[in-house]
């Protein structure tokens, strides 16, 4: 299996996501300044993954904080990694998560503290993992045998701690004895599709095809997409749902064409707080993705750029969310509810 993130002695060890698939390095993050640089930076990206980054970040931010002032350096740590990029809820989730800990064991003397924090972030690199494929268990009876999948994005082993959502969904069903193929799609501007999905499931040997996203209809029409999966980095509580730029199109290219479009994402990903997906954050990221490719000039110096780095899918486009807990449907405000008070 591939690995995105450890913890290991020397710090926190990623493998370096702008690089692939051309470099396959891995990157040593030795505080929480540099982990938040990684995420900032994608170095590593993928909600839960950033998930997992972030909780790391709060413990080596705490394992190197001086004892004398732990309070406000916790506080200080959770700002600066809150900071790092506004849309995959699972950092926000991973934050709390170390800071209730943190409350409820900042009595204790400070190696102690820290011993608990380091595995506590270990253990949500795990249980992700555990989650991703109980996801596959539920999601593999709904993906039909002998077609193919489409997929935005990445949304696999290296948007996750492994195995991944999107991706689970397509192993899990692979592994259930499916006869299934991929179709990427490149994902404009910073090639998640291209880089980084074509290249992990060519890793495991899953049959891929790689094509731009201005194709995805082409295909849908001539009734070569059997489904659609997609992550998520935000789901609101009606289940409209925050993923990469151009999964609304792919979305409404599948009703339009009658072909399913689901979305597998853990529970950590619901913002049951957010009534409707208006509310979401959207990153928006600097002009060179757009008008460079890989650093090469693609557009007149100049040029007016926007560059949201996610679209919110209404929910009237979603023909199921697969989460860990099982498969919500419409309406959503209470599937939803339901699987995540489950
Ligand atoms: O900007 P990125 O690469 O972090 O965006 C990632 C996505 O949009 C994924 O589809 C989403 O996080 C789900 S990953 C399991």
């Amino acid at each position: 299996m591939i690995e995105t993130i450890l913890w290991t002695d020397e710090g926190v060890v990623m493998i370096d996501q702008t690089r692939l698939p051309s470099v396959e390095t891995y990157v040593t993050c030795r505080d929480y300044k540099e982990v938040a640089d990684a995420i900032r930076t994608m170095i590593i990206r993928g909600a839960p993954a950033i998930g997992v980054a972030a909780a790391m970040g709060m413990a080596i931010g705490v394992e190197k904080a001086n004892p004398a002032d732990l309070d406000s350096q916790v506080e200080t740590i959770s700002k600066e990694l809150a900071g790092t990029r506004p849309t995959a809820v699972n950092l926000f989730w991973a934050i709390d998560r170390m800071n209730r800990l943190y409350q409820e064991i900042r009595h204790l003397p400070h190696a102690e503290i820290s011993a608990r924090m380091i595995e506590e972030s270990k253990l949500v690199r795990v249980e992700d993992i555990e989650i991703n494929r109980a996801m596959g268990r539920h999601g593999a009876p709904l993906v039909p045998d002998g077609k193919t999948v489409l997929t935005h994005c990445n949304a696999g082993a290296l948007a996750t701690a492994g195995y991944g959502t999107a991706l689970g969904v397509i192993r899990a069903a692979i592994e259930s004895g499916k006869n299934i193929d991929v179709f990427a799609d490149e994902t404009r501007p910073f090639l998640q599709g291209a880089r980084l999905t074509v290249w992990e499931l060519q890793h495991d040997g899953i049959p891929t095809t790689l094509i731009t996203d201005n194709m995805a209809g082409h295909f849908m029409k001539a009734g070569r997409i059997g489904c659609v999966v997609v992550g998520a980095d935000r789901i609101a509580a009606n289940g409209d749902v925050a993923n990469k730029i151009g999964t609304y199109s792919v979305a409404v290219l599948a009703k339009e064409n009658g072909v399913p479009f689901y979305v597998a994402a853990p529970i950590s990903t619901l913002d049951l707080t957010l009534s409707s997906g208006d509310l979401i954050p959207i990153e928006e990221r600097g002009a060179s993705e757009v008008t460079q490719v890989f650093g090469v000039q693609v557009a007149p110096t100049g040029t007016e750029v926007r560059n949201p780095a996610f679209d919110v899918t209404p929910n009237r486009y979603v023909t199921a969310i697969i989460t860990e807990k099982g498969v919500a449907r419409a309406p959503f405000e209470e599937s939803l509810r339901t699987l995540a008070n489950s």
